[in-house]
Parts: structure tokens; C-alpha cells; sequence
């Protein structure tokens, strides 16, 4: 918490000025002795990216969100920032860090301090990553983070460089009295305003005390070098000038720059306003845009604009002692804090309150299901199906046409089959593999909420003149969702090698395809006593490159060559025991979590008859079913395999 709320307050106020923090930025580049890089092309992305970072860091581990990720990055940031503060404190090249921007200005020592115990704070984060509790649950999880950024880039750190930073802690805000700060100031006390002199440029005459003491209304258009300012807003600025003469109101216009560089903005803008110099870091403090206006009133800071937002003509049609702009505004810092608590602390708690809502009722469903499920299996006699019960991953019977059936016949059948299951629904997954032909008439009317569909092969190639070929782009307009990849047939009679599958697979998942991939061994392998290397080398092949998340959406099918099509299936304790294996080996890459939840598939003449001793071995998922998958009544056997 200490963590993520001084992360949060330290890029909230960067973020709300900008232009402070990238002077602060470039102050540090100068003592460190970079001040080649300290272009403003530089210095005020960095100033946004910084602050942006630094408040979604907080964000992200207010709300424990990507909590290995986000406690690495923050200790990283830690391990650099605490020797640097060690060496300011130390050779103290710069007065103030600048952590807080303006708001709260503290010494170089207490900075150290500071980050001492947010060094001790990030490793302990570090260390127990996931002790961090949850306040939003992973899908979620993005709405938070993007909302944040949202909030941070276009409201804050946006809306501040476009007109002037929402909270202003600087000694020159909306209300400050230079007047009174000057006069302390001279009487020997210590002030803010120790650099705030105004010296006309033609006569050198300081003229601070008459305009401080000016009882009326002054306007001082500030520009700390007029080589720089934004000339887009002219007419406005001359209109102010004039608005000014015509009332009487002093208008004078505060720069750093020289004679010169006031002699060109004259030329350029037609400028006739009387030129006095001011320090240029006090300008600079004072508002921050090149130009801005200000208008004093009693010496008393009434109102700042930014160069983008000057008064409009309508604004400015009365004296300004009779005008709402001669006084105060009466937007308060309590107003603005009541808006961003409304409009981003609120729609947080309310997301996060809904999210626990939903937690907690899933929660409570899930409980209820598991103690209806362990009644279930105490009265089921120990059958290991419902052993498996527990177990995440998910049960599949897909079925592979091959090439059978006709178009009439292949809807027939799909229909038949669609009915069926709409009437008993199935236990498990079911998904049916068909010519590319079938897939977009059957698509049309089958119900994929209980019947996947799928093709049994697509193209290696994205697109283009491969003749004959079924890119897996078209699969998925077709409205299939599955793609059977590395079928034994395939490997043999189209001599599709692990690097052919290796592409289709990455086809597949780009287009959002869920593969089936097959493995197995010959006969003359299995033979030799060679399958499990035979397995091992597909997966490496093909799949083992994959990221874990991409991984997660394989299905594995395990068909030895010498049960397909044959008659002879593997014996339960065989395919058993290989399916263990590749489970293993799947931990070994991905670990065992992942292991835990992929659903491995067995094919190979599996029928309603032995599916069930199959199904019931704890590491069998279900089974990819090419001959009995032909007749809706045998491939509904298979499937009521999970029931029994
Ligand atoms: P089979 O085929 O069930 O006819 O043996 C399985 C397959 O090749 O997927």
C-alpha cells in the first residue's frame, strides 16, 4: 500500500504538470552533465512517459495487478533511484528532487530516507509477489489499467499542457498575494519571491512595488523567451491588449528574452505593449505556457490563462470590476478533487465492487457444484470418470470424417447428430472434423454451443497461388472453430513435415483456430520400443515452440499409426501409460500447471465399445474418433462414454 500510494501521488502530480517535471528532468541531465540531451524533444516525453509510468505502477499494484511483472519493473526502478538520491544528497548538485513535483518539496536526505524504506517496502513485494491480494479479478483487469491510462494521458498530464495544470503549487496560483509575499520578502523574512523583480526594458526602471501596489487590475502577459512562444493565438492576445487600453488596465508583457528577440516579436505580432525583464526560471514558475496571461488585482493572482485559452471577445465586453472575470473563480481545489474522485476514484470502486460481486457468487456456485459433485461420487462406486471429475481440463470426443461423405450426406448426418445431443446433451465436449466442404453449410445451422466444428487440415501458407489449398483464414470464415493438424495420414501419404506443421499450427492459432494436433507412433516404432521418443520429437517439432498461453489452446490427440483404421486399439493401460508420458514431458516445458490442464485425446479404432475402460484412465481426455465418428447413433456411444 505505502508502496502503490506514493507511486500513485508521485506520477499524479508529475502528471499534473508536465512542463515542471520536465524542467526538473532537464535539470538533473545538466548536473549530471548531459545537457546535450536535454532537447525539449526530448526532456517532455520523457516527463509524460515517466509520470504515466509511475502512476500505472502504483495503479497496478493497488489493484495487484500482473503482480510478478509490476514488482520486478517497481523494485528495478528502486535499485536505480536509491544510489542516485544517495549521490544528490550527497553532492547536492540540485535543491529539491523534485519526486512530488511542486506539491511537496522535500530535502535531499529525506528523499534518500523516503526511498530507502520504498527500496525495503519493493523488495519484500518483490519477494512474495502473489501475497498481494486482488482487488480485480484477471479478466478484468485491462479495464482498470486502461481506464488509468486513459485518465493519466488525456485528462491530466493532456489537458495540462494544453491550457494550465489543474492544481497549481507553485507561490504564483489563483489567490497567491505577491503583494504581501513581496512585502515580506523585503522586509528581511524569507519568501518564494526572492527572484520576482519587474524592470522595464527601455529605461531599466523596477517597477515590481508599483505594479504589486497597483490597486486596479493588471494584466501581465508572460513569456519567459519569446523565441519559443506559440504566436497561433495573436489575434486573441491583441484583442486582451486593447481590451486593456480601452479600460485603462496596465498590460505589460514580463519576458527573459533580449532586445532583440523583442524587437523581431514586435515585427511578427505587431506587439505595442510596454516589455519589462523578469528572471526566466520565475517566469517559467509563474505560469506555465509560453505565452500565458495573468491578471492581478491588489497585487492578488486573480486569473491565469494559457496561450490556448485566453478570455474570448464575449468574456471581455465589461469593465472587469463589474465582470465575473475581475473576481476569483469560484471552482476551489475541494471542487476539483470532488471531480476526479467522481469521474476516476468512483467508476474504480464501482467496477471493483461489481467484480467482487461476481467473484463471490462464482465462488459460491462453485462451491455448491463441488459438494453436489462429491455426493455424486460417493454414491458412484469409486468409477475413476468421475474421479476425474475434479480435474480443470476439459473433455473432448471429436470426431475426424476423413473422406467420406457426400455434401447431402455429410448434412445429413451433422443434423442427426445436432438433434441428438440438443436432446441428451453430452457430458463432455463434442467437436465434428469434416471435409472443407461440409464446413459452411453445416456451420449455418449447428449448434457450436454443444458441437464444435472443425476442418481436418488448412495450408501452410497465409495466401496466393497455391492451387488446391485451404488457407486456415477460410477455415474460420466458415464459421469452424477447430483444425485437426499433423494427422498420421497427412505426415505420410502428403509428406507434411514438423516444420510444414510447425506453420500450419501458427496459421491456425492466428486465426483464432483451436488445433487438434496428432502424434503417434508406427508399428515398427512402437515396435522397437521407440514411441516415447517418437511423441516427444513431434511436439518438439511442431508445437513445444509456442508460448504458454498459445500452448494452453492445443488439444493434443495421441494415435498410434498401428490402431488407425486397423481394428487394433491400443490396450487402456498402453495408451495410458504414453499419454502419462506426454504429459510429463508437456510438464517439463510448460510446467505441471499447464500439464494439468491440457486435454490429450486417444485415437485409434475407439468405439462405443471400449471407450469407456479408456476414458476412465486418469490421463486420457476423451478420443479423436475417425471410422465409428460415421453414424450418429455409434459416435453418440462414444460420447455417452462420460456418462457411465
Ligand atoms: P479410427 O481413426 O477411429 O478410424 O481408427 C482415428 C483417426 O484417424 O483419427
Amino acid at each position: 500500500m505505502i508502496l502503490a500510494l506514493t507511486f500513485i501521488l508521485s506520477g499524479f502530480v508529475k502528471a499534473v504538470d508536465p512542463l515542471g517535471t520536465q524542467y526538473k528532468i532537464h535539470d538533473y541531465l545538466t548536473a549530471m552533465g548531459l545537457s546535450a540531451l536535454a532537447s525539449d524533444t526530448l526532456t517532455l516525453p520523457a516527463a509524460v512517459i515517466l509520470a504515466t509510468v509511475e502512476f500505472i505502477l502504483g495503479i497496478c499494484l493497488l489493484f495487484a495487478i500482473r503482480r510478478r511483472l509490476v514488482s520486478k519493473v517497481v523494485l528495478a526502478v528502486m535499485i536505480i533511484m536509491t544510489p542516485l538520491t544517495l549521490w544528490l544528497a550527497l553532492t547536492n548538485p540540485i535543491t529539491d528532487c523534485g519526486c512530488f513535483g511542486d506539491a511537496l518539496v522535500l530535502t535531499n536526505w529525506q528523499t534518500l530516507w523516503k526511498n530507502v524504506v520504498l527500496l525495503c517496502a519493493a523488495v519484500i513485494v518483490w519477494k512474495w509477489p502473489t501475497l498481494q491480494p486482488r482487488l480485480i479479478s484477471e479478466p478484468n483487469q485491462w479495464i482498470v489499467v486502461n481506464y488509468s491510462v486513459a485518465f493519466i494521458l488525456f485528462v491530466i498530464t493532456g489537458r495540462s499542457l494544453y491550457t494550465l495544470p489543474q492544481f497549481d503549487f507553485r507561490p504564483y496560483h489563483i489567490g497567491a498575494d505577491l503583494r504581501a509575499g513581496w512585502q515580506r520578502m523585503m522586509d528581511g523574512e524569507d519568501s518564494p519571491y526572492a527572484d520576482f523583480f519587474i524592470e522595464r526594458t527601455d529605461d531599466g526602471e523596477d517597477i515590481t512595488e508599483a505594479v504589486l501596489n497597483d490597486s486596479s487590475y493588471t494584466f501581465l502577459l508572460v513569456a519567459p523567451h519569446l523565441e519559443q512562444a506559440d504566436d497561433s493565438q495573436l489575434d486573441e492576445l491583441n484583442h486582451v491588449y486593447e481590451y486593456s487600453l480601452d479600460h485603462g488596465y496596465p498590460f505589460y508583457c514580463l519576458t527573459a528574452s533580449t532586445g532583440k528577440a523583442i524587437s523581431r516579436w514586435c515585427d511578427m505580432t505587431g506587439a505595442e505593449y510596454p516589455f519589462c525583464n523578469t528572471d526566466d526560471i520565475t517566469l517559467k514558475t509563474v505560469i506555465r505556457s509560453n505565452p500565458g496571461l495573468l491578471l492581478l488585482h491588489n497585487g492578488v493572482v486573480i486569473r491565469k490563462w494559457s496561450h490556448n485559452a485566453l478570455p474570448s471577445e464575449e468574456e471581455l465586453n465589461s469593465r472587469l470590476e463589474d465582470s465575473p472575470l475581475g473576481q476569483l473563480p469560484t471552482e476551489t481545489v475541494t471542487s476539483k478533487i470532488l471531480w476526479i474522485l467522481t469521474w476516476f476514484v468512483l467508476p474504480l470502486v464501482l467496477l471493483t465492487l461489481a467484480d467482487r460481486l461476481w467473484a463471490w457468487t462464482h465462488w459460491i456456485r462453485k462451491k455448491k457444484r463441488k459438494s453436489e459433485n462429491s455426493d455424486h461420487s460417493e454414491n458412484s462406486d469409486n468409477n475413476p470418470i468421475h474421479k476425474k471429475e475434479s480435474k480443470m481440463r476439459k473433455k473432448i470426443v471429436a470426431g475426424n470424417w476423413k473422406m467420406n461423405m457426400n455434401l447431402q450426406d455429410g448434412i445429413a448426418l451433422a443434423k442427426e447428430l445436432n438433434e441428438t445431443l440438443k436432446a441428451d446433451k453430452p457430458n463432455c465436449g463434442v467437436v465434428i472434423c469434416t471435409p472443407f466442404i461440409h464446413l459452411a453449410s453445416i456451420a449455418q445451422f449447428l449448434d457450436q454451443d454443444i458441437i464444435g466444428l472443425g476442418a481436418e487440415n488448412c495450408a501452410d501458407k497465409e495466401k496466393g497461388a497455391f492451387t488446391g489449398e485451404v488457407s486456415a483464414e477460410m477455415v474460420k470464415s466458415t464459421g469452424a472453430q477447430y483444425v485437426i493438424l499433423g494427422h498420421s495420414e497427412r505426415r505420410e501419404y502428403y509428406k507434411e513435415t514438423p516444420e510444414i506443421l510447425k506453420e500450419k499450427v501458427l496459421l491456425a492459432q492466428k486465426n483464432d483456430l483451436k488445433v487438434i494436433f496428432c502424434i503417434g507412433e508406427s508399428l515398427e516404432e512402437r515396435e522397437a520400443g521407440k514411441q516415447n521418443e517418437v511423441v516427444k520429437a513431434e511436439l518438439e517439432g511442431s508445437v513445444f515452440n509456442l508460448s504458454e498461453e498459445d500452448f494452453r489452446k492445443i488439444v493434443i490427440a495421441y494415435e498410434p499409426i498401428w490402431a488407425i483404421g486397423t481394428g487394433k486399439t491400443a490396450t487402456a493401460e498402453q495408451a495410458e501409460e504414453i499419454h502419462a508420458y506426454i504429459r510429463s514431458i508437456i510438464a517439463e516445458k510448460y510446467g505441471q500447471a499447464v500439464a494439468d490442464d491440457t486435454t490429450i485425446l486417444y485415437g485409434g479404432s475407439c468405439k462405443a465399445s471400449n471407450a469407456p475402460e479408456l476414458f476412465a484412465k486418469p490421463d486420457i481426455d476423451g478420443g479423436l474418433i475417425g471410422g465409428a465418428s460415421l453414424k450418429a447413433a455409434d459416435f453418440k456411444g462414444i460420447i455417452d462414454a462420460w456418462k457411465k
